[in-house]
């Protein structure tokens, strides 16, 4: 037995013998796969040995096997791609998206490491988010568009590799980065936007298995959902930060033109903005929403703009007006709509301008209206511009004390002011 058989063999040969009992096994020979039986043959002392070439049957098993696991690893990958879409539409936050894209990027890829750098004006590619990391080199990544890998793969908008980064002839510039975290392997997909560049996604992996091409396509494919993620958080970003800065020029701009009627109409300094605290104040208290403070504030600050259309002679006049002199008085909350009407950002703050001068019995002007039917912020400001006109000096009369201005808005309640406004005020 020992001239003619493979060792390997010998010990099927005896079980074969022993437990009277047919005993298989595979062997390669070159690319071949063999199945031998050991059969033991009843009452002699040898066993007929049969050999199969099933060389087919293990491929075709084998096939078998590496495609129900790559589609499973391509249903997880599509899972992956549809929870990072989910985290595109369910938020606009840029750190919460790329945070997502490179959890499953290294759940999904079998890669150690991976970082988004985002492309800035001056076409720098720099460390925006990672995961994986072991150190915090990564965040000093700074590579010019064109310079190295990276650079190369964002000029030219596509994947690029190395499957050996120490390899010097390769030319990875960020060497530091290399030793500090012990990668060997490196990969680098674009992020592009209608063309554009956004920045690149990369991945690190510390031993030397490659990505095969469906996961470097998988890269691809996540590289392009983090694309569209991030065109949404900057453009979000930017509308939300190019409205704040135009909100707070025209603020200030609103604020420039309430310095020149409060000089033009003798007041003192602070006194327009007094009454816009005190609206706020108020308003505050009877429970206006945020979102409507921000009109009010502006609409008590212009409450008074159409003064501007009123001449000298009569709005600095030191006594009583005439019936037709208060005519033309009586028509300032009309200029100051005329005048903000088509000024679509000051449209909601125009009741206050508009309606400041109605009373609750209907008594007052512009339009004569009554109780609810005056906005809530020309009931609300009513209130606290009288009790400022009251308290301060006017060119034909002398300030009012504290107490009985109080004393005057109280009675007043009913006839000139919603009572609810009154009582609210008069709790203050
Ligand atoms: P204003 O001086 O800012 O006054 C705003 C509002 O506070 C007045 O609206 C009125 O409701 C109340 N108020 C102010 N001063 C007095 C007062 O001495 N007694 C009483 N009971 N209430 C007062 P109104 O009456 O619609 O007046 C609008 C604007 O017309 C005033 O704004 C002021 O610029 C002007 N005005 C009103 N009366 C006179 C006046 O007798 N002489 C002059 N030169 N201007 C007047
Ligand atoms: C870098 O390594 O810092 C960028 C260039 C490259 O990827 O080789
Ligand atoms: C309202 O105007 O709708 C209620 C609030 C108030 O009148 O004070
Ligand atoms: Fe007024
Ligand atoms: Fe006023």
């Amino acid at each position: 037995m020992g001239e003619l058989l493979p060792t390997e063999w010998h010990s099927n040969v005896e079980t074969a013998m022993q437990s009277g009992e047919i005993n298989t096994t595979d062997i390669e020979i070159g690319s071949k796969v063999f199945s031998l039986a050991f059969v033991p043959i009843a009452g002699n002392d040898y066993v007929n040995l049969y050999g199969a070439d099933i060389t087919k049957r293990v491929q075709t098993e084998n096939r078998l096997r590496d495609s129900e696991q790559s589609a499973r690893d391509r249903l997880r990958r599509l899972q992956a791609l549809r929870t990072i879409d989910q985290a595109i539409t369910s938020t606009l936050n840029l750190e919460e998206v790329l945070d997502s894209v490179l959890s499953e990027t290294l759940t999904l890829l079998d890669v150690d490491a991976a970082a988004v750098l985002l492309v800035d004006e001056d076409d720098w590619l720099t460390y925006s988010a990672g995961a994986g990391f072991n150190t915090k080199e990564i965040q000093r990544s700074m590579v010019h568009v064109g310079e190295g890998i990276s650079g190369k793969s964002a000029q030219e908008l596509e994947l690029h590799w190395v499957e050996d980064t120490r390899d010097p002839s390769i030319g990875f510039t960020r060497q530091g980065l290399l030793r500090a975290e012990k990668f060997v392997s490196y990969y680098a997909a674009p992020l592009v936007s209608r063309g554009s560049l956004l920045g690149i996604l990369e991945a690190y992996k510390r031993d030397s298995n490659q990505l095969d091409e469906e996961a470097r396509e998988f890269l691809v494919a996540i590289a392009g959902q983090a694309s569209i993620a991030i065109e949404d958080a900057k453009l979000f970003t930017n509308l939300a930060t190019s409205k704040a800065e135009l909100e707070d020029t025209y603020d200030r701009t609103l604020e420039g033109w309430v310095t020149a009627l409060d000089l033009r109409d003798n007041e003192t300094a602070g006194h327009t903005r007094r009454v816009s605290e005190m609206t706020l104040g108020l308003a505050k208290a009877v429970g206006v929403s945020e979102d409507e403070l921000g009109h009010y504030w502006r609409g008590a600050l212009l409450h008074d703009v159409g003064k501007m259309a009123i001449p000298d002679e009569i709005l600095l006049k030191p006594g009583a007006l005439t019936d037709q002199e208060w005519a033309e008085m009586k028509k300032h909350p009309y200029y100051a709509y005329e005048w903000l009407k088509n000024l679509g950002y000051l449209r909601k703050a125009l009741d206050i301008p508009y309606a400041h001068h109605e009373k609750w019995d209907g008594s007052g002007y512009p339009q004569g209206l009554k109780q609810k039917n005056i906005p809530l912020g020309a009931r609300i400001f009513a209130v606290a511009d009288v009790y400022d006109a009251l308290t301060s000096d006017r060119p034909y009369r002398k300030a009012w004390t504290r107490e009985k201005t109080l004393k005057y808005i109280a009675d007043e309640s009913g006839k000139h002011f919603d009572p609810e406004i009154v009582a609210a005020f008069l709790a203050l």
